[in-house]
């Protein structure tokens, strides 16, 4: 649905460039819910803001839905049409909500309606069904300054489908909401893309929320996607970033002679008693320092963080017996040596 290849953004004020977006390749399906995280400067907000051509890339294209926005960008004012009709089809939702003050929760609803010349009955009956999606049936009337920050938001979504788009992009929607809050307004995006078969990408620098709602997400860090793919995918990658901060599991090893593992469980490797299994072949002591059941992305996993005795050299086999398992293993803390590195350890 969203198609980004070698997109990169060079910002120039005063004679300084700076590079916002490096390069970057993103896919993400049709009816998904993508998560982009990221720390402040990464360039989120360029990427989204380059996805609906409100920022114009420096290099590489967009394509949404099939359609080429960078090169409609690039052409004339027939094309400049077509541009404004393929934008109106991307919902876009903002940290600030950006309603008008003065006009009612219904007429700022309505307001990308009347710009896409759309009849005052037709404007009404469309922007009352979509507030009645967004549970603020009864607000119509009411003026933004008579709403707390998550009715707001929620005025702001429903004016991000009044275009009837495939997609939505928010960045930051939850980011001035508190916890409960943000928690109603993620499972409303997370019906909106069930419902409606919308697909939602969204930029966020808080992992619960791409726990509870993301199907897959993306890492930024500098201008670049460093880690990519579906929950199950990151979480199934040997030393992924995104995998341990989604599913943290605490614990730290007892001694310097010690090697500390990751194991993550999914599916039906969590019914196997692996680890007794590993005791007893290997007639060696496991400690158990931590351990984790969640969903994550709507999928059970566990992680288990274990201590073997010995150096990780020592354990080289007991290791590739857990692997043969079927079960992620990532080597946490053991000790150092060129070996670890190959294993993608941190
Ligand atoms: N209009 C602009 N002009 C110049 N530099 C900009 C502009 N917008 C962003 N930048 C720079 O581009 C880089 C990426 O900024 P961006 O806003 O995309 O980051 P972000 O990941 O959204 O950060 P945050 O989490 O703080 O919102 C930063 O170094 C920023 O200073
Ligand atoms: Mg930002």
């Amino acid at each position: 649905m969203i198609t980004t290849t070698g997109l990169s953004k060079v910002y120039r004020s005063r004679g300084r460039a700076v590079t916002a977006l490096d390069g970057v390749d993103l896919h993400v399906r049709e009816g998904e819910v993508y998560g982009v995280i990221g720390q402040s400067g990464a360039g989120k907000s360029s990427l989204i803001r380059c996805i609906n051509l409100l920022e114009r890339p420096t290099a590489g294209t967009v394509t949404v839905d099939g359609q080429d926005l960078t090169a409609l960008a690039g052409r004339g004012p027939r094309a400049g049409r077509e541009l404004r009709q393929a934008r109106s089809r991307i919902g876009m939702v903002f940290q600030h909500f950006n309603l008008l003050s003065t006009r009612t929760v219904q007429d700022n609803v309505e307001l990308p309606l009347e710009i896409l010349g759309i009849s005052g009955k037709e404007r009404s009956r469309k922007a009352l069904g979509l507030l009645d999606l967004v549970g603020l049936a009864d607000k119509a009337k009411s003026y933004p300054a008579q709403l707390s920050g998550g009715q707001k938001q929620r005025v702001g979504i429903a004016r991000a489908l009044a275009g009837d788009p495939k997609v939505l992009l928010s960045d930051e929607a939850t980011s001035a909401l508190d916890p409960e809050t943000t928690r109603s307004i993620l499972q409303l995006l997370r019906d909106l893309n069930r419902q409606l078969g919308l697909t939602v990408l969204l930029i966020t620098h808080e992992m619960d929320v791409v726990k509870s709602v993301c199907d897959s997400a993306a890492l930024m860090d500098s201008g670049r996607v460093v880690e990519s793919g579906t929950v199950s995918e990151l979480l199934a990658t040997p030393g992924s970033e995104l995998a341990a901060a989604l599913f943290p599991v605490g614990g730290e090893a007892t001694g310097d002679d010690r090697t500390v593992v990751d194991v993550t469980f999914h599916g039906e490797a969590a019914t196997r008693p692996v680890v007794s299994q590993l005791s007893r072949t290997y007639n060696i002591d496991i400690s158990i320092l931590g351990a984790a059941i969640d969903t994550v992305g709507g999928l059970q996993i566990g992680r288990m963080r274990i201590e073997l005795p010995g150096r990780y050299e020592d354990n080289v086999v007991p290791i590739g017996f857990l692997r043969e398992q079927g079960l992620q293993i990532d080597v946490v803390d053991a000790a150092q040596g060129p070996a670890l590195l190959k294993e993608g350890a941190k």
